[in-house]
């Protein structure tokens, strides 16, 4: 087989890159190690900012977004007892939608597979080829029969356990940076009507809460946990009681309960390997970079490292110049670092850290007094949350 462009990984990333290369005539051939099922049943991420959403209508597939996704103006923070609303609308003129990852996946495969777009499911076996050269080459089995594709490019969009960043030709001089926090989300989907109308992020001594939604009939929450615990720990009361604890406030505010029907733990980290371009191989989203999820972010990056690589490789097929793809690295990371600074300090602020001195969870409470009461504190929040710039 042969393609301009080999994409490994049909996450967010690989699919809206070969969609938008779509568009501009490039060709691409997506591999995949899971069933479509399974990555169109995966609940990841829910927020999805504003730039997000302009990506994805201004590529045709912002329809269902726009009709069943939730468009929020602002969040609650609640610590003390107290919420207060980040008026994320009337501080930075931008809101973000939420609306479940595994729907943008959704609406994705069916724009590729509508354009004829080849995107090969439970491939296995995939191996990276001459990537330092023009002429990389990718294998793989499909089918029980050993595959192979020619390319001018290969873009690693296959998440942080891939194969993609591994194969980087410049493992000796590669630098990464990692911050593993003490602490996972253990998180639940709930069938009931919505307990509040915006999202809320909770601060509180028994750990963090954060109260999201899917749609009017199913609510996502998510709750501090440690990362080496077991799902079946947590019985369906234990959880009740532990989020009624954490969310609990003096306006009579009310968690609604409902069945639970899905629970996982996740672990936390912050990550960036740098750089994301070695030769013809790039990488793009959670195989170069990961947040904690509680500045939701890393589905945003990875259609913004998308947005910059499809500059780069237009600008090669149109004009014949690397010049773009050049700076791949260096502007995709701009936004990165400011996405990881974000993710970090919205993790510190809103999490219980066990080794927290006395004097250093009031420096916490204090920093919340001071958004609650400084709106140059909020707005700053709030821009970058909406992903404002
Ligand atoms: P992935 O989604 O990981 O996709 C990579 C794909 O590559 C996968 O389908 C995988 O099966 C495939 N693959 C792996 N290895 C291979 C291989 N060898 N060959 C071929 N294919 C391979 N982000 C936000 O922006 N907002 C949020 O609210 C948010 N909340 C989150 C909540 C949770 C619980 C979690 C876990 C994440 C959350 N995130 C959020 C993060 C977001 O889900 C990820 O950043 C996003 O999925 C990254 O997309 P990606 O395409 O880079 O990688
Ligand atoms: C969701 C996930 C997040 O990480 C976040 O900050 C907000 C919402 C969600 O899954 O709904």
């Amino acid at each position: 087989m042969r393609s301009q462009v080999a994409i490994i990984g049909a996450g967010p990333a690989g699919l809206l890159l070969s969609h938008l290369l779509h568009l501009q005539g490039i060709s691409s051939i997506v591999l995949e190690t899971r069933s479509r099922a399974d990555i169109e049943a995966t609940i990841r991420a829910g927020v999805l900012e504003q730039g997000t959403m302009d990506v994805l209508t201004a590529a045709g597939v912002g329809e269902r977004m726009r009709k069943e996704g939730a468009l929020h103006h602002g969040f609650e923070l609640a610590f003390g007892g107290k919420r207060h609303r980040i008026d994320l609308h009337g501080l930075t003129g931008k809101s973000i939608t939420v609306y479940p990852q595994h729907e943008v996946l959704k609406d994705l495969v069916s724009a590729r597979l509508a354009a004829q777009g080849t995107i090969l499911f439970e491939v296995s076996e995939v191996a990276l080829h001459d990537v330092a050269t023009n002429k990389p080459y990718v294998t793989f089995r499909h089918n029980g029969e050993a595959q192979r594709i020619d390319a001018d490019f290969v873009a690693g969009c296959d998440g942080f356990h891939g194969v993609s960043r591994p194969a980087m030709p410049d493992q000796a001089t590669r630098q990464d940076y990692q911050k593993i926090y003490p602490f996972g989300w253990f998180g639940i989907l709930v069938e009931s009507a919505p307990s509040s109308e915006e999202l809320i992020y909770a601060q509180h001594d028994r750990g963090f809460a954060l109260v999201s939604t899917r749609s009017p009939t199913v609510q996502r929450l998510y709750f501090q946990c440690d990362p080496a615990d077991k799902v079946d720990n947590w019985s369906d009361d234990r959880i009740w009681a532990e989020l009624h604890a954490r969310l609990e406030n003096h306006d009579g505010w009310k968690l609604k309960e409902g069945k639970i029907f899905q629970k996982g733990i996740i672990g936390m980290r912050s990550f960036v390997s740098t750089p994301m371009q070695a030769g013809r191989l790039f990488l793009a989203g959670d195989a170069a970079h990961i947040v904690p999820p509680t500045g939701a972010k890393g589905l945003n990056l990875a259609v913004s490292d998308v947005k910059v690589l499809t500059a780069g490789l237009v600008e090669f097929y149109r004009n014949n110049s690397e010049a773009v793809l050049q700076t791949y690295s260096e502007t995709a990371l701009k936004r990165i670092w400011r996405a990881e600074c974000f993710s970090w300090t919205m993790t510190r602020l809103l999490h219980t850290f066990a080794d927290a001195t006395p004097f250093e969870r009031e420096m916490q409470r204090a920093e919340l007094e001071n958004i609650a009461a400084s709106p140059a504190l909020a707005t700053a929040l709030a821009e970058n949350y909406v992903g404002a710039f």
